[in-house]
């Protein structure tokens, strides 16, 4: 444990402790595509196809443990993914294509089962890094993917449509309930490492989309 992190909140050790990966992962092949606009729509929606495969696992969870003392304070509809993904599915996969589900995919997906049968507080780490994620430099992959596939608001973006008015506040709430977590400093530094290795396996999915 690090001295100089005694006492700093959840949120900040998660930011401070991710940057460096996060930074990794923005400049993967896959995402570089996407933000220069290059990504094939049947590539898009494999990758969305995968990333359904992700929310389906953390959503169920969050549902089972609605009453849980700390993961149920993320139990927030607003956020839940599942459906939308479904909707931009129907609208990328005009060809009706089978999209696979890929090796790195399932490895995502074995450690969220791992994780929740074994220490279920980790899936703290996973919502951060998605639905954060999401709120954050997806709102501006949502402009590009606009441009790129001249799409009205409303019509195959339903991923990064939330249905919550004040996005900056939202994420405000969402850093304080992180950081409501009654925990000690090596519990909360073994949860920016978990989120270092959720980091991971999401640049690990986009390289299996290439
Ligand atoms: C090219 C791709 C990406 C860009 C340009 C980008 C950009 C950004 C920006 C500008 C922020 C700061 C927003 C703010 O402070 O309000 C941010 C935050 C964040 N991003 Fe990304 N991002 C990208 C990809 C990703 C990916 C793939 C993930 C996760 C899988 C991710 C996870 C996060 C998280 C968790 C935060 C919140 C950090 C915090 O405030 O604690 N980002 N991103």
């Amino acid at each position: 444990m690090i001295d100089s992190n005694q006492n700093q909140n959840l949120s900040s050790l998660l930011k401070d402790g991710t940057s460096r990966v996060h930074s990794e992962i923005e400049g993967s092949p896959f995402m570089t595509s996407f933000v220069g606009g290059k990504l094939h729509s049947s590539d898009y929606a494999l990758y969305l196809r995968n990333l359904q495969a992700i929310y389906e696992s953390l959503e169920s969870k969050l549902e089972e443990l609605k009453n849980h003392p700390n993961l149920g304070r993320f139990y927030i509809p607003e956020l839940f993914r599942t459906k939308a993904l479904q909707l931009d599915i129907e609208y990328f996969n005009k060809e009706n294509h089978n999209f696979r589900i890929t090796d790195a995919t399932r490895e995502y997906l074995n450690h969220l089962d791992l994780i929740y049968e074994t220490n279920v507080l980790f899936l703290v780490s996973h919502l951060y890094v998605r639905y954060l994620g999401d709120l954050s430099g997806g709102q501006m992959l949502a402009r590009i993917l606009r441009k790129q596939f001249h799409l009205e608001e409303g019509v195959g973006d339903h991923f990064y449509r939330f249905d919550i008015k004040d996005i900056p506040g939202f994420k405000k709430n969402f850093r304080e309930i992180l950081n409501s977590l009654d925990l000690n400093d090596s519990e909360k530094q073994n949860l920016v490492e978990e989120a270092i290795y959720a980091f991971q396996l999401n640049g690990n999915l986009f390289l299996s989309m290439v």
